[in-house]
């Protein structure tokens, strides 16, 4: 249904979801919102779909229409059990594929195919190849920010959340961890693992700098920082805490920190602190300008044509859910572990 065509009741229905985003959207945009809000949740009821939001979704996507909502790890995982015959990914393009994989009978849709990401640019599967001859034997771990192709070629996926656990999982003495150089200098600081890596980084992660924390840190007396492991490591190294976006996320619902700077992307503070008024966000922040290409407009557009589609070509589509299954049981077997 044209967005001029819903009716008051409609917009009326949806006012209640304002109450949770009302502390990071002023009341003056809401009305340009809140039509799409109300379509959007219409249009899932009528064609079976869920939205799989990233943290890094503006507010209104993140928390008015989005039906599961995490870091890539829990995106990955929940894709695998929904019953929806649609899924809509607001997101980057790599984490589409990754829904598509765990899901090849399923529509999947990235209401803007041109949301890619620096780090899945970085690297191709012939790069992969090449490593590989250049180091026989070693296993390739490949982080899931990368193309469907580029998974094919390696044996095991991982995200931040859980890319210790894959390298020290495969039981070897090196391992070739492509393409982010950033986070594998984090993960070759915790374990004896040798790391091999290549020079992809994340356009929006690399620009923040330790000369700029140092000023925050000087300008708000108690101060935490907690950063994303895709920034650089003289960064990490100036951070009280370091995680993947929930593992931050889950960092300021648990400690509570009375200041707290996230260094990541911009809507992460706006989606935790909408939730939150006991802490006070300080907000440098860098934009990823892939996953701001995800709007109200084109996530409705895309429901209402079921396009566009994600589409993985068989011939690497098997592979490459075999090294994002791999990594799935790694995460089961420790959680097996947990509850024994
Ligand atoms: P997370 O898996 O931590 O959500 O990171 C994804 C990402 O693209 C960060 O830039
Ligand atoms: Fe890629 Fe960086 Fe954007 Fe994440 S923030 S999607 S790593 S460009």
């Amino acid at each position: 249904m044209p967005v001029n065509q819903i009716d008051a009741a409609t917009i009326e229905k949806v006012a209640p979801l304002y109450e949770r985003v009302k502390s990071v959207i002023p009341d003056i945009e809401w009305p340009a919102h809140a039509p799409y809000v109300a379509a959007i949740n219409e249009l899932k009821k009528e064609k079976n779909a869920v939205i799989l939001a990233h943290n890094y979704q503006t507010p209104e996507i993140f928390h008015c229409v989005a039906d599961i909502t995490g870091d890539s790890l829990a995106l990955a995982q929940q894709a695998v059990d929904t019953d929806a015959d649609v899924i809509v990914v607001a997101g980057v393009h790599f984490m589409a594929e990754t829904a598509k994989l765990l899901n090849p009978e399923k529509t999947v849709l990235i209401p803007d195919l041109g949301a890619g990401c620096s780090l899945a640019e970085s690297i191709t599967a012939a790069d992969v190849r090449t490593l590989r001859e250049q180091y026989p034997g070693v296993p390739v771990v490949t982080y899931v920010n990368t193309s469907a192709e580029v998974k094919a070629e390696c044996d095991i996926c991982c995200t931040s959340g859980n890319a210790l656990a894959i390298v020290e999982s495969l039981g070897t003495d090196r391992v070739i961890f492509l393409p982010d150089e950033y986070l594998a200098s984090y993960v070759a600081e915790q374990t004896d693992v040798e790391i091999i890596t290549w020079q992809g980084h994340c356009e929006v992660h690399e620009r923040f700098t330790a000369d700029e924390l140092e000023s925050f840190r000087a300008a708000h007396e108690g101060l935490t920082i907690i950063a994303h492991p895709e920034c650089p490591p003289d960064v990490l190294a100036m951070s009280d805490f370091v995680g993947s976006t929930a593992q931050m996320q889950d960092y300021v619902i648990n400690e509570r920190p009375p200041k707290v700077l996230m260094v990541t992307e911009c809507s992460m503070s706006d989606n935790v602190s909408a939730g939150i008024s006991d802490v006070e966000f300080i907000r440098p922040c860098n934009l990823c300008p892939h996953m701001k290409k995800i709007t109200l407009a084109n996530i409705q557009a895309s429901l209402e044509t079921l396009s566009p589609a994600v589409e993985i070509d068989p011939a690497v589509a098997d592979r490459a859910r075999a090294a994002v299954e791999r990594m799935l049981d790694v995460g089961r077997s420790k959680m097996t572990e947990v509850a024994a």
